[in-house]
């Protein structure tokens, strides 16, 4: 296997946990790697007023790919207050390191498997198949807030708002804006790619996810850019629905739904909806990727009450690694890492069948670190 260089991020809270875990199962495939560590999180924040520093986005830039465990995210005005003293007042706003991830590095897929594994105690029903195709970087993420609304803003609001606006004669810091900017090239290249994998896997359906019938321009121009998109794809049935309508039928009928695409909000929403349906957080893996860079993560937070006890199920990112293995071996040409991927999927699936390792959220006792060891024996 070639050696690849490769950022370990594994963050704070249960993060450095499940990192350890992936490691065991990375190290036991023959993933010849130089893994660097970068500082991230919560910790880096306090002390340096960026949680993710300057000098990880450099390592970001001159690895092939990065493995993120977890850190700790607080709303802006908790995370103010928790700044060292020398550093508060002096500007600094706290913004979700993953988040700027995705955008610093155009990542704009995120990919989120959602599969049921035989035998997990968790599974809401057995053999749900889906996949996440998640839009990255834009959409209600953009960032383009204001709170308070500046003035200009408010003046060109007012002159185009048509018949309702709750906002007219309002102070700037009565109220509070956050955009939603979907642009046609971030809403082709998510739908490109659901598409794509559709097609590659043999996948039956793509359902466009949306809520244009209410939010027309933005979730109109992503809705009719997948209708548009559809007919190259002669072999592959296309659907769409609401978000809430889709949650509920989601619910009702998980067989019915494949390969999902969704702007970034409701993305991230449907992928907790349908990943809780195959056992929760324990097992949803994400894969942020862009054109030349990824940053596979599990899915779930840092669960600080957590931390150090290794306690909670590493799966999540285990399958994290196995997804980068994909990636990397994709692009890279590198079949050996492609098979690595399978062993590490099989396994994983051997020891849910199988029932003697069971995580507290699977109703067991078994601890993160001998999941990980079980994992290891499967291979
Ligand atoms: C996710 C998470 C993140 C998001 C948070 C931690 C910023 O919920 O990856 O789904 O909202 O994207
Ligand atoms: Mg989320």
């Amino acid at each position: 296997m070639t050696q690849y260089r490769i950022a370990w991020l594994p963050g704070d809270g249960i993060g450095r946990d499940v990192s350890e875990a992936t490691k065991l199962v990375l190290d036991a495939v023959g993933l010849k790697a130089d893994y660097i560590h970068g500082d991230i999180g919560w910790e880096f924040w306090c002390r340096e007023g960026d949680a993710l520093p300057k000098r990880t986005v450099d390592l970001l830039k001159s690895t092939d790919a990065a493995f993120f465990g977890a850190i700790t995210s607080k709303p802006a005005k908790e995370a103010a207050k928790e700044l060292a003293p020398e550093l508060k007042d002096k500007g600094f706003a706290y913004r979700s390191p993953i988040v700027r991830m995705r955008q610093l590095l155009d990542l704009y897929v995120c990919l989120r498997p959602v599969h049921a594994y035989p035998g997990n105690p968790l599974n809401y029903k057995e053999g749900i198949e889906m996949v996440v195709f998640r839009e990255n970087t834009e959409d209600l993420y953009a960032g383009v807030e204001f709170s308070p609304v500046p003035e200009d803003v408010a003046a060109c609001l007012n002159k185009n708002s048509k018949s309702f606006a709750p906002f007219n004669g309002l102070k700037g810091d009565e109220y509070a804006i956050s955009t939603k900017i979907n642009t046609k090239k971030g809403s082709e290249r998510i739908i490109r790619a659901a598409f794509e994998y559709a097609k590659k896997y043999n996948r039956k359906k793509v359902t466009c996810v949306h809520k244009a019938n209410v939010v027309r321009a933005t979730d109109g121009l992503f809705l009719q850019i997948a209708k548009d998109m559809a007919p190259e794809y002669p072999g592959i049935a296309f659907d769409h629905a609401n978000i809430d309508a889709f949650c509920m039928w989601a619910l009702k009928n998980p067989h019915n739904y494949d390969v999902l695409v969704a702007p970034n909000l409701y993305g991230d929403i449907i992928s907790d909806l349908c990943v809780q349906m195959v056992g929760g957080l324990g097992f949803g893996s994400s894969g942020n990727i862009g054109k030349d860079y990824a940053v596979f993560e599990p899915t779930h937070g840092s669960a600080p009450k957590y931390a150090g006890q290794y306690k909670v199920n590493p799966i999540a990112a285990i399958l994290a690694g196995k997804l980068m293995l994909d990636w990397l071996g994709e692009r890279k040409g590198d079949r050996h890492l492609q098979e690595a991927a399978v062993k590490i999927e099989k396994a994983v699936a051997a020891v849910i069948r199988e029932g003697k390792a069971r995580t507290y959220d699977m109703g067991g006792t078994t601890s993160t670190l001998d999941m990980a060891k079980a994992i290891v024996k499967k291979l």
